[in-house]
């Protein structure tokens, strides 16, 4: 361990005195501002009132064929009786390109694969949208990008409409009305409380994207007064952040006549564990609130999903939405989702692995180009999470205790984020403008950023090592790998990262390359998406790398997440085997001011406590930040009312922000690409299409 020793040397010179005697202030150093990148496309900023309201229209319209070939023949009932009294309505003064025809498909391709259709039962669709389209939450926010900053709240969706008690501790919603699941069945209070209580509320379930009870926060309840009004009582006045949380991916019910039946409380042959696996993906449609059902599932191919004919929204004229009849998801790779988007045979991807941005941008700037290409700000992030629960979340061994342990210890963070050269792992990814040094903590793009809160620590190795050997883990053994202290084995930690992204493991391996000189051996534990989240979810990891979630964007988005506010709101660290979480100080800090956050609505308040929580954040190394970087939505030119401006990422992901439910494609545009032209979803379980 030839570089260690030199590396030790020099930081002794550098100091000239007690190894120990590294203060943080020698650590700091001002943080490079992030190159400059221009969005290329700014939002049209509206209100909520100007993108939609519920209301009925005098006629409704569907496509030709389903009338001729359903409703003529008896089998479906006539439009105006599938819809809700009051359907929600687009209005065409948002709509880019106004009020679309019907026909065509959206053709995504997807690097994840599906286990089942048990949303709420925590089962993953495979991402890329498709859980996205399937569910339909309380309210929306992925739009909200083009919201005017100071009107912003979440956009109404199955709750229609919502008031606060006068002391601020109650707030009563009302539901939809007379809306139905694409099989016919009523959607009411029933399938929002069976939600609630027999999954959120169900320790036993884990619902997708980690719904729990701390989200809507703690002491928090719910009831249904009648079939189409819910109450929320909170312990904070006001708290219209849980709005938030009311939205996808942690408050979308799932059709509780499909799903109740197979849940152990109500089936008692049941495991939980048969009732999560209940709906695999060859289940074919699924009862879903989304405008498209899937009907057609190959693996390794594709899942195929047909327009929704209860879907319970139209636009101004009174047709029916959606526009597009199909939706098609290629179950290949996410790289290949951008190659695929450029060349034409796909129509969408969010252009987010950085190592595809210089080919993506050549191929796109031709005129011939058949997709669009825009770049947005850096809301893609990347993290090294360290697992912090010293009191038995997923059950460590001796070795991955110690690491634990490591982990909660302030000097072990600052030496490996000193260790890391930020710069050359974000230009080992992409060179140019795109890439900017990322301290940790809370993104330079969101509006709740501020520099002069953000402690920097660069890259010094020297200093990392002598930090490493005041903390004892020094190589007795002289294989060139540090023990740990008292006579302890090798340093060695493992590193949870997800092969279905190259970037991933390309950030994972950059890390394990960098900190192989400071004598800590990190072991890659690189698992393919579904068994990386299980891991990850279930505790098992000492170290991940991984790409943050929108609260480090938007902060009012997964805000439970920033800290560990319940037993299981915090990605790496939720409570041990007894239940409880052994906060640090820090920690116990970083709760109280997401709790404050939460509990007030006042902007001036929300902007110091956010300033606090960078601070606290950043100065604590609560993750080791690596780098951010823009992403580009791409989407096939013949597609019409894709807003301007869209994000791939912020509130959530661009296939909610675009509201896929009015895209269109103008008939002269219209491609031959309906696999089942004509059809529409059969009965839950059924065959397929009909
Ligand atoms: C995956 C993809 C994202 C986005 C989301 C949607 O995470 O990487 O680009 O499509 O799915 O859930």
């Amino acid at each position: 361990m030839k570089r260690h020793t030199i590396a030790l040397g020099g930081a002794g010179l550098m100091l000239g005195v007690s190894l120990l005697a590294i203060h943080a202030q020698e650590l700091t150093g001002e943080l490079p501002d992030p190159p400059a990148f221009a969005a290329q496309s700014e939002p049209n900023f509206v209100s909520v009132t100007d993108i939609l309201e519920y209301k009925a229209l005098p006629e409704y319209h569907e496509p030709d064929w389903v009338t001729k070939k359903y409703v003529d023949a008896g089998t479906l009932p006539p439009v105006k009786d599938r819809l809700p009294k009051e359907p929600m309505v687009y209005k065409t003064g948002d709509m880019p390109d106004g009020i679309g025809v019907y026909g065509d498909t959206m053709r995504h391709v997807i690097g994840g694969r599906p286990e089942g259709w048990n949303y709420i039962g925590g089962q993953s669709q495979g991402w890329g949208g498709i859980d996205i389209g399937l569910s339909e939450c309380l309210t929306r926010t992925g739009p909200l990008f083009e919201i005017k900053a100071d009107e912003l709240e979440p956009l109404p969706n199955l709750a229609k409409s919502w008031e606060w008690s006068e002391d601020g501790h109650e707030l009563t919603m009302h539901l939809i009305e007379g809306a139905k699941w694409s099989d016919g069945d009523a959607f009411d209070a029933d399938d929002v409380m069976f939600y609630w209580n027999d999954n959120v509320n169900d320790t036993n379930v884990s619902p997708l994207n980690g719904a729990t009870p701390e989200t809507f926060g703690v002491g928090t309840t719910l009831e249904a007064l009648d079939p189409y009004t819910i109450k929320w009582t909170f312990k904070e006045v006001r708290p219209t952040q849980y709005l938030y949380a009311m939205a996808y991916g942690t408050f979308c019910p799932g059709p509780s006549h499909i799903l109740k039946p197979e849940h152990p409380k109500y089936n008692t042959a049941n495991t939980y564990e048969q009732y999560k696996n209940a709906f695999p993906p060859e289940y074919m449609n699924i009862p879903v609130m989304g405008a498209w059902v899937p009907v057609e599932y190959r693996a390794d191919d594709i899942i195929v999903m047909r327009r929704n004919p209860y879907y319970w929204k139209v636009d101004e004229a009174g047709n029916q939405l959606p526009y597009l009849n199909e939706m098609h998801y290629r179950l290949s790779t996410w790289a290949d989702r951008d190659v695929q988007a450029v060349a034409g045979s796909g129509d969408f991807s969010n252009l987010e692995q950085a190592e595809s941005f210089v080919e993506s941008l050549k191929r796109s700037a031709e005129d011939s180009a058949p997709a669009r290409l825009q770049f947005g700000a850096r809301t893609i992030g990347y993290a090294l999470r360290m697992n912090f629960s010293a009191n038995g979340w997923g059950e460590p061994d001796a070795r991955g205790q110690a690491i634990r342990e490591l982990n909660r210890n302030l000097d072990f963070r600052k030496a490996v984020s000193i260790a890391l050269d930020r710069q050359r792992l974000g230009d080992s990814l992409v060179r140019g403008p795109f890439t900017a040094i990322y301290p940790g903590g809370l993104y330079a793009g969101t509006a709740f950023y501020d520099k002069a809160s953000t402690v920097y620590y660069p890259y010094n190795i020297e200093a990392a090592n002598t930090l490493l050997d005041g903390l004892g883990l020094t190589d007795t053994d002289g294989n060139g790998i540090r023990n740990l202290a008292n006579g302890g084995g090798d340093l060695e930690i493992t590193l949870l990262a997800n092969t279905d992204y190259g970037t991933d493991t390309n950030l994972a391996e950059g890390v394990i390359a960098q900190l192989e000189p400071l004598g800590i051996r990190v072991i890659a534990n690189f698992q393919t998406g579904t068994a990386r989240d299980d891991m990850a979810q279930a505790g098992q990891f000492d170290w991940s790398v991984e790409r943050q979630g929108s609260e480090m964007v938007s902060v009012v988005q997964g805000t439970t997440a920033l800290a560990p506010t319940g037993p299981r709101t915090s990605y790496f660290h939720r409570a041990g085997t007894d239940g409880t979480l052994d906060l640090l100080p820090f920690e116990q800090e970083l709760v109280d001011t997401v709790n404050a956050f939460v509990a007030t609505s006042d902007n001036a308040e929300r902007v110091a406590l956010m300033k606090k929580y960078q601070h606290t954040y950043t100065e604590n190394v609560y993750s080791v930040g690596l780098t951010q970087y823009p992403g580009a939505l791409i989407v096939n030119k013949r597609f019409a009312n894709i807003p301007a401006g869209a994000p791939i990422f912020m509130f959530n992901w661009a296939e909610d922000n675009i509201i896929r439910e009015r895209v269109f494609v103008p008939a002269d545009k219209q491609g031959d690409y309906e696999l089942h032209p004509e059809t529409l979803p059969g009965k839950p379980g059924g065959a397929g299409p009909v």
